[in-house]
């Protein structure tokens, strides 16, 4: 026999035991169950107009964790309490980074905010400077006025409107911006105060590319300009808003993340774009269903009455004494919260998630619309019914796998406080304050409930 021929047989031999040795040492994983993907696009073709409602129909088809491939990747969907749960809080450490996604690099200054940035050393100090400093009970009660301010700006603007028809929407992103804007980089880029520049930004300019998002190059050269601004008077150091904050912060020689400009932006960009469109939606979503069910109305107005009166508006303190505005709050955030999917989780490491073997560098999306309409979790949940959250101390700060507006875990909204302050204070005053009524012949059928879905979603 030629020596060639057993070179090959051998060869092919050793080939055949290193297959079956891969099979029999490597049993094979158990993946949670999905669609067939195809190949290039894997699964995206299932995903229609609103993806939340995609991802909800696969989950009654396939169950509570589904696996998706969108294009070569996998992606993993979360869609009951159990199984947030299990991505959140047992294997939090494991899914606390997100996917390094075009849509952050571009958005964040290249990752360096905290909202895109991955589970890392620039995440973790980032995430401690804004819960030990910039939303500390202490900083966030220090700025009170401020909120009191711009609340009564609104309230005054909106009764000078009275008995013509308003439009929330129209007067709530204003407010909104107005007052972090305020808060994050004080008003005197805004008020006139400092002798500007126009080409640099004015309000409303900011708020349209708040509204565009993704035009970051206008946001640069203006949040170069402030952070300059506020470099140039810095030797007389007293923190007057939190931009002054971050550079005493970034003055410390053993910060183990050096806080450069970009990163200094990126921080910016998140306080700045972060509230303006989810309290300002939250609220309006809150008046949609409000509009629908006037009872609810009367009756919020009738304990904001008994506990406040007429002769004043209501403050942050009253709010132990208010409950039944926080159920109506709690029953928004149930059917329309602002992240109908949270963030995009990322695991770091390979895992077990209930049984089923999850590869390192898979996505994952916990529906949060799905979690909020569970009927296993709520009594009709398709119906806005806030007296189902009266007896019972059901919170929304992610203790509570059936309702998580603000996430939970490592990545929980850090500015949960700042968030609530604002909503509520700002809904009990509206209520307080006016008669509500629907606009012209309009029905109660006519109020639309369907949403405009973007990074956060809008009532129609
Ligand atoms: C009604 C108002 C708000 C809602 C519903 C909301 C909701 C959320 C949600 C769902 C997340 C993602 C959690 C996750 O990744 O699992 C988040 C993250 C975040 N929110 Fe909010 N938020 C609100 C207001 C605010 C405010 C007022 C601020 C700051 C001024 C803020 C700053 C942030 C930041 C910085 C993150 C990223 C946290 C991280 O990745 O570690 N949010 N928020």
């Amino acid at each position: 026999m030629d020596i060639s021929w057993v070179f090959i047989a051998f060869g092919g031999w050793l080939l055949a035991l290193a297959f079956l040795l891969k099979i029999f040492n490597h049993p094979k994983r158990k993946l949670p169950p999905g669609p067939r993907p195809w190949p290039i696009i894997g699964n995206l073709n299932l995903l229609g107009s609103l993806p939340r409602v995609s991802l909800h129909h696969l989950s009654q088809k396939y169950g509570d964790l589904v696996l998706l491939k969108f294009g070569s990747k996998p992606v993993l969907v979360a869609t009951s309490p159990e199984m947030a749960k299990e991505i959140l809080k047992t294997h939090d450490a494991i899914f606390a980074s997100h996917p390094a996604l075009a849509a952050g690099k571009y958005t964040s200054y290249n990752y360096s905010n905290i909202i895109w940035a991955p589970y890392g050393a620039h995440w973790r100090q980032a995430r401690k400077f804004y819960l030990t400093k910039i939303f500390s009970s202490r900083t966030v009660d220090s700025f009170e006025y401020i909120h009191v301010e711009e609340r009564r700006t609104l309230i005054s603007h909106l009764f000078s409107l009275s008995g013509k028809p308003v439009l929330l929407e129209d007067h709530l992103p204003r407010f909104t911006l107005r007052t972090i804007s305020r808060l994050v980089m004080s008003d005197r880029y805004f008020n006139g105060q400092l002798n500007l520049d126009a080409s640099i930004i004015t309000l409303e300019t900011l708020q349209r590319m708040l509204d565009g998002w993704f035009l970051l190059g206008g946001f640069r050269k203006f949040y170069k300009y402030v952070l300059e601004e506020h470099k140039a008077k810095k030797e007389d150091y007293v923190p007057e808003d939190m931009v002054d904050t971050f550079f005493h912060l970034a003055d410390d020689p053993n910060l183990q993340v050096k806080l450069t400009s970009d990163r200094l932006m990126g921080l910016i960009h998140d306080l700045v774009s972060g509230p303006t469109d989810t309290s300002a939606a939250t609220i309006e979503w809150a008046f949609q269903e409000l509009s629908r069910k006037p009872n609810i109305i009367d009756k919020a107005q009738q304990e904001l009455d008994r506990v406040i009166g007429k002769e004043r508006w209501v403050e942050e303190d009253d709010f132990s004494e208010l409950p039944y505005i926080d159920v109506i709050i709690k029953e928004t955030f149930r059917l329309h919260p602002l992240a109908v999917l949270l963030p995009p989780h990322y695991s770091i490491e390979d895992c077990n998630v209930a049984g089923y073997d999850i590869p390192k560098g898979t996505t994952v999306f916990v529906n949060g619309w799905s979690l909020g309409r569970s009927e296993k979790c709520w009594d009709r949940p398709e119906e806005f019914i806030s007296e189902r959250f009266v007896e019972n101390n059901i919170d929304t700060k992610g203790q509570n796998f059936a309702l998580l507006p603000f996430g939970s875990g490592r990545r929980r909204c850090p500015g949960y406080s700042l968030a609530m302050k604002s909503v509520r204070t700002t809904m009990a005053n509206l209520l307080h304050g006016f008669k509500w009524k629907l606009a012209g012949d309009m029905k109660l059928e006519d109020i639309s409930m369907e949403e405009i879905y973007g990074l956060t979603t809008h009532p129609n």
